[in-house]
C-alpha cells in the first residue's frame, strides 16, 4: 500500500514541485543523494574509494521531454568522465545512465548518439557505463540500445530487474563472456501481467536469476541490500568457482553502509550507486517506496530541518 502511494508520488509533477519547495531537510536528500553538483559527486565518489569500494555515479534526471535537455544531460556526463579520469577515479568509478535522461521518449535514435558520447567518453578515461532499468514499457527499446552499444563498447553494462516474469530469458541472453549484467529486484510500479507481485515471488525469482548469471560466462553484478540475497549470491560464487573479481555487489549510496564495508573487508568487490544532481525527486520518491524505515526517516526530518 505504502509502496504504491510512494511510486504513484513519484511519478506526479505537481507534488514534485511541492516537494521542491517543502521543508524537507537537506540531511533527508543527503543520505540518498551525494549532492547537487560535480564537485559533490567527485567529493563522495573520492571518499568511498579511499575506503575501498568503487562507485557508479548517476546523473540524476529522466523523463526529459526536450532536446536541449538531452544534450544537458549528455554534455554533464561527459564532463563529469573528463573529471574522474583526470582526478584518477577512473576505473574504479562508471556511470550509470537511464536512457529516458537522454530523451528515449522523444527519439529512440538521438538517445543512442548520446549514449554513443557518454560511451565513448568512458572508454577514454579507461572505465564503463552501465545502462540503468526502467519501467517495462522501455525494457525492449533499452536492451536493443544495449546491444549496438555493445558491437563499439563491449564492457557496457545491462540492468535486469528479476520482478519483470521476462527477465529469466534475458539473464539467458546476457550470461555471456564480457557481458557485465547488474541484477536488481526492480523499482517500479508494474502489473501483474508483466511483473511479479508478491516480495516471495521477487526474492525466488532473483534467485533464478542469480543462479543463470552466476553459472553463466559473463559478469554478475549483484545489486541488492537484502541480506538473506547477498548470502545466496555469496554460496553460489562458491558453487561456480568464481573468483572475487568475477563478480561484484552493488549497493545504494547511503543503503546499508556498514554492510558495505564488511563486504569490501573481505575481499568482495563492492560498488556504490551515487546519485548526485538537482533532480532528486523520482529517485527519492523510489527508495522511500521500498523500506518503512526510509520513511520514518524521512518523517523525523521534516521537522528537522
Ligand atoms: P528490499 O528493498 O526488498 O529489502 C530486502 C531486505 O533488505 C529488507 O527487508 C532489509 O532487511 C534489507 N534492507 C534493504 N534496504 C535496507 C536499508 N536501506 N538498510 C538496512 N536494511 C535494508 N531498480 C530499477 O528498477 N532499475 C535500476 O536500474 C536499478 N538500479 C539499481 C542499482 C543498484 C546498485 C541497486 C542496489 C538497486 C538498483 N535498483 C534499480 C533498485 C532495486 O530494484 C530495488 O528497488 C532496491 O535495491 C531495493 O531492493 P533490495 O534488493 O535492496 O531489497
Amino acid at each position: 500500500m505504502l509502496r504504491s502511494v510512494f511510486l504513484a508520488a513519484s511519478r506526479s509533477s505537481a507534488l514534485e514541485r511541492l516537494a521542491e519547495r517543502a521543508p524537507v531537510s537537506r540531511s533527508v536528500v543527503r543520505r540518498f543523494v551525494a549532492g547537487s553538483s560535480t564537485a559533490d559527486a567527485l567529493k563522495v565518489t573520492r571518499q568511498l574509494i579511499d575506503d575501498g569500494l568503487t562507485v557508479s555515479l548517476d546523473h540524476l534526471g529522466e523523463d526529459t521531454v526536450t532536446g536541449e535537455q538531452a544534450v544537458a544531460v549528455r554534455d554533464a556526463y561527459v564532463t563529469l568522465l573528463r573529471l574522474l579520469r583526470d582526478g584518477g577515479l577512473a576505473p574504479a568509478a562508471e556511470v550509470s545512465v537511464k536512457l529516458s535522461a537522454l530523451g528515449q521518449k522523444i527519439d529512440e535514435r538521438l538517445a543512442y548518439e548520446h549514449a554513443r558520447a557518454i560511451c565513448a567518453a568512458a572508454a577514454d578515461a579507461g572505465t564503463t557505463v552501465t545502462l540503468d532499468a526502467e519501467d517495462h514499457t522501455t525494457t525492449d527499446a533499452t536492451l536493443e540500445t544495449l546491444a549496438k552499444l555493445r558491437a563499439d563498447f563491449p564492457s557496457t553494462g545491462a540492468v535486469l530487474q528479476a520482478y519483470l516474469r521476462r527477465t529469466e530469458a534475458d539473464c539467458r541472453e546476457l550470461a555471456t563472456a564480457g557481458s557485465r549484467v547488474r541484477l536488481c529486484k526492480g523499482a517500479y510500479a508494474e502489473p501483474e501481467s508483466v511483473a511479479f507481485q508478491s516480495a516471495l515471488d521477487v526474492d525466488k525469482a532473483y534467485v533464478r536469476c542469480l543462479n543463470i548469471l552466476m553459472s553463466g560466462d559473463g559478469y554478475p553484478m549483484v545489486a541488492t541490500h537484502d541480506p538473506r540475497l547477498i548470502a545466496i549470491a555469496e554460496d553460489r560464487a562458491r558453487w561456480f568457482d568464481r573468483a572475487a573479481d568475477e563478480y561484484e555487489f552493488q549497493m545504494l549510496f547511503g543503503c546499508r553502509p556498514e554492510e558495505q564495508a564488511r563486504l569490501a573487508a573481505g575481499g568482495q568487490v563492492v560498488r556504490v550507486y551515487v546519485p548526485y544532481g538537482d533532480q532528486w525527486y523520482g529517485y527519492l520518491m523510489r527508495r522511500l517506496a521500498e523500506r518503512p524505515a526510509n520513511v520514518a526517516f524521512f518523517a523525523r526530518n521534516l521537522v528537522s530541518r
